[in-house]
């Protein structure tokens, strides 16, 4: 037998009690003691598919297979056996650099089919999938390592699902989205958990909005995006319009620094989600990022006890707990505690680990030595830190990368072992008392994935699931997924979603806003001088610019107060002419603090009914109208006259339009194909950082504050710094509209340094930053330690004054997360 091929008939072996008890066992006692004897699956299909391909592959680029430029190599190794599967080319820059190009060049004709011709080739890739269904099972499972039964009945259907929904939508695309145009070329990086789940879940949106893509697989698992590389070739796909390159994290970087890619969609570890957030905060690619999670599995005293412990073998045990959703940590009501635990072992010791592609088996190989070595480490560190180990004794394969099914009790919630995502079939079990501490302890993580509620009372279930901070929650459930209904994290789990209406706008951007200019450099620093005056209230002339009288004096708003600036200092504000208008404190970054604390404990926002802060918003419109004059006069003389009667007309109408929009933002309920509905809210992101733009100091500044206010979210706002005290105006305002204190504040002062404060933040769940290209840059920067949501106009004009730029859904949609609650129904 040549090397590489693989003795799957010989990839187990036994332990001699259980062999000898097979053999010697007559068929009456098969019966009885119920045994499985092994089920292999056949893999000569995925066999003759690779010695087809004579098992070494080059990259896919441009619709054929090349040689990678630098001839370099690595092998793709079967789990189970350790031996070598294929001989795969590792991506080196030119590699990536000849992806691109080829992608670009596909652009044009791909754009320019029509949407229905876009649909076929999505639809030939579904039923390509499916007809070579059991060849990419098996490839999945020789490569991955999971048992043949989670790739043959989850993985694939699911990936054909995902490129038949998505064929729809290539189909509606003009109908559906006709102000949208596509990024360009997308650069795609997907993980080993599931390969060809996540390449379909990266590739069918992206093909269906009109984009073409440069995908690398991980390098553990790159067979099935070859074969897929296959599928492109039998369907006849344009050339360069899905290209993949192979290799290791270095391809991955090439790929992601790449000048000439509009967009970077990445699911892998939140480590390399943070790099690669750093890496593009210079440049204006767009970038979704799917990360890691650390999912609680919540079980109520009056769940289906039974039904829970089946939950969890799907929750943690599924791909040997190599899932980013995986419910990792059982948080179990105290009363039930005992007995769930005693469940759960029984259960265990039930489980079955063997080879992969035995059809009877429930637990495979992990991945990698790597991945084996991080999870012995971190069980290990766990057990150090108090946990309690327990393994049930059940047979093992004697070679192979394969763990024992993990039960971690009295675990510490703030232990290493509740906190970091240890993706391998580990279990961390706590315990709650009330529903408050289940919520409280569920939501103890930097992450916020998903999570899995268990209870018979809809109303705790329920009740639940809308406090949880994930992106998606299972009730009564878990780990299930549909192309309809989106998926993606809340927090340190990234930010876009894949699947659904908003997963596709992760591909597409506002046609307008793709052919806007870029803003010239902002010109704030010529705008006002930067003198400083260590007494705002003191008028003696000695404290202030001798060239005039001061006309106004602002603070700053905090929590619904008027407040002195920590620094003391002010800073002047000068008109058109250059004369001075007044002083505007000169915030730092313990104002800034100070305003997010006032921001966070004005949560009670996002509780009010959508039809109050309608309200809220309609008395605003109301009382700005009401002082109009005073507010147009004040503002010509930082703008002219002409545009601040427009500015502060349009302002009103763009309250209504808010308003409107407060109690209409709707979500939906998705129907996916199983006895479950999927409620996608729309929920807020919390308190939101907002940079105003330079220009329409009021205008901008509404535009900015309201959308995010009319969803729920409280904020932080550092006014445009070419007339900060407009700010004076508005308090007025605010104060006369029912607006609770705290739901927006206004520090003004230099934003680049008060960005940094705000982008810093932990509290501070987004950033809208809408001033110029380096302001953009910086935010992105900032971001990286939190990995918070960051929307910019990455320097570019926007015409506040146009309603089809300056308002609308656009920024609802940046304003908020779409949280799928997904309730089962039926006996
Ligand atoms: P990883 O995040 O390093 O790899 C994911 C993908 O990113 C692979 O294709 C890899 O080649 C690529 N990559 C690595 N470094 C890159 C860089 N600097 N720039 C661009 N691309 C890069 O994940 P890894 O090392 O395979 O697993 C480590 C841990 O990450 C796991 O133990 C698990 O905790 C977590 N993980 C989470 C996943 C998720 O879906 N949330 C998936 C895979 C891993």
């Amino acid at each position: 037998m040549p090397p590489g091929v693989i003795r799957q008939n010989t990839a187990i072996q036994w332990p001699s009690h259980i062999a000898r008890k097979q053999t010697t066992m007559s068929i009456a006692e098969k019966f009885v003691a119920m045994d499985y004897g092994p089920a292999l699956e056949d893999p000569k299909e995925a066999l003759l598919w690779l010695d087809g391909h004579k098992r070494r592959f080059g990259h896919f680029i441009g619709g054929e297979w090349r040689e990678p430029a630098e001839g370099s190599f690595f092998d793709s190794s079967d789990p189970a056996t350790g031996g070598q599967i294929a001989s795969v080319a590792q991506g080196s820059a030119a590699d990536i650099d000849a992806a691109v190009q080829a992608a670009r060049a596909a652009l044009p004709r791909w754009q320019s089919l029509k949407p229905h011709a876009r649909a076929r080739f999505l639809y030939a890739m579904a039923r390509e999938v499916q007809k070579h269904s059991r060849r990419l099972a098996v490839l999945e499972t020789i490569d991955n390592g999971k048992p043949i039964r989670e790739s043959r009945d989850i993985d694939i259907p699911l990936v054909a699902r995902h490129f038949y929904y998505h064929a729809g939508w290539a189909q509606l695309l003009e109908s559906e989205f006709p102000e949208y145009s596509a990024c360009g070329v997308v650069g795609q990086i997907i993980p080993w958990n599931f390969p060809l789940l996540m390449l379909a879940w990266k590739i069918a949106p992206a093909l269906a909005t009109g984009n073409t893509v440069v995908l690398k697989p991980a390098e553990f698992t790159p067979l099935t995006a070859l074969a897929f590389a296959d599928i492109c070739q039998e369907i006849g796909l344009p050339a360069g319009v899905v290209n993949i390159v192979t290799g290791d994290g270095s391809t991955g970087e090439a790929l992601v620094k790449h000048g000439g890619v509009d967009k970077i969609a990445f699911t892998g570890s939140t480590d390399v989600g943070r790099a690669i957030r750093s890496a593009t905060a210079q440049s204006h690619k767009r970038l979704s990022l799917e990360l890691g999670g650390k999912s609680p599995f919540v079980v109520f005293e009056d769940a289906d006890l039974d039904s829970a412990v089946e939950g969890l073998v799907d929750g943690i045990w599924l791909n040997q707990g190599q899932v980013c959703c995986a419910g990792s940590r059982l948080l179990m009501q105290e009363s039930i505690a005992e007995t769930l635990t005693e469940k759960i072992r029984e259960r265990m010791s039930k489980l079955r680990i063997g080879s992969p592609l035995d059809k009877s088996i429930d637990i495979g190989a992990i991945v990698a030595p790597v991945q084996l070595e991080r999870i012995r480490r971190l069980v290990d560190q766990g057990v150090a830190e108090g946990a309690t180990c327990w393994q049930p004794q059940v047979a093992m394969p004697a070679r192979g990368l394969y763990f024992q099914p993990t039960l971690l009790s009295n675990v510490h919630p703030a232990s290493t072992v509740a906190q970091q995502e240890i993706f391998g079939p580990v279990l961390a079990a706590m315990t709650f008392r009330t529903p408050a501490e289940a919520v409280e302890l569920a939501n103890n993580t930097v992450y916020g994935l998903a999570a899995s509620v268990w209870s018979e009372s809809v109303n705790v279930s329920l009740q639940v699931a809308a406090q949880i901070k994930a992106g998606v929650v299972w009730v009564n459930g878990t780990n299930m997924f549909d192309a309809a209904c989106g998926f993606g994290g809340y927090r340190e789990s990234g930010f876009g979603r894949e699947g659904g209406r908003e997963g596709l706008l992760e591909f597409l951007e506002p046609t307008w806003f793709k052919q806007a200019l870029a803003l010239p450099q902002a010109r704030r620093h010529d705008t006002h001088s930067s003198k400083l005056n260590t007494n705002p209230d003191d008028p003696t002339p000695g404290h202030r610019s001798a060239d005039r009288p001061i006309d106004r004096t602002v603070k700053l708003y905090i929590g619904g107060k008027q407040v002195r600036p920590d620094s003391g200092y002010s800073f002047e504000v000068r008109g058109l002419n250059g004369e001075l208008l007044g002083e505007a404190p000169l915030g730092n970054r313990k104002d800034m603090r100070n305003a997010v604390e006032a921001a966070r404990k004005a949560s009670g926002w996002a509780k009010t009914t959508a039809h109050n802060r309608a309200q809220v918003l309609y008395y605003m419109a109301e009382n700005l109208s009401l002082r109009r004059n005073e507010v147009t006069g004040r503002l010509a003389a930082s703008v002219g006259k002409p545009q601040a009667k427009k500015e502060v007309e349009a302002s009103i109408e763009r309250i209504f339009t808010y308003a409107a929009w407060a109690d209409k933002f709707d979500g939906a309920v998705h129907n996916p194909p199983s006895r479950t509905i999927a409620i996608a809210m729309n929920e807020p992101l919390g308190t939101v950082g907002i940079v105003c733009p330079i220009d329409a100091p009021l205008l901008g500044l509404l535009s900015l504050v309201l959308p995010v206010l009319a969803v729920g979210n409280t904020s932080v706002v550092v006014p445009s710094e070419t007339y900060p005290i407009i700010a004076g105006d508005l308090y007025q305002v605010f104060d006369t509209s029912d607006l609770p204190g705290g739901a927006i504040n206004l520090v003004t002062g230099h934003s680049s340094e008060l960005l940094k404060t705000l982008a810093e933040h932990d509290d501070v769940g987004a950033i809208w930053c809408f001033s110029d290209a380096s302001s953009a840059a910086a935010a992105k920067s900032f971001s990286v330690g939190n990995l918070k949501q960051v929307f910019t106009n990455e320097g570019r004009a926007i015409d506040w004054f146009d309603a089809r730029q300056g308002e609308g859904r656009w920024f609802l949609q940046h304003a908020t997360q779409v949280k799928n609650i997904w309730v089962p129904y039926g006996e």
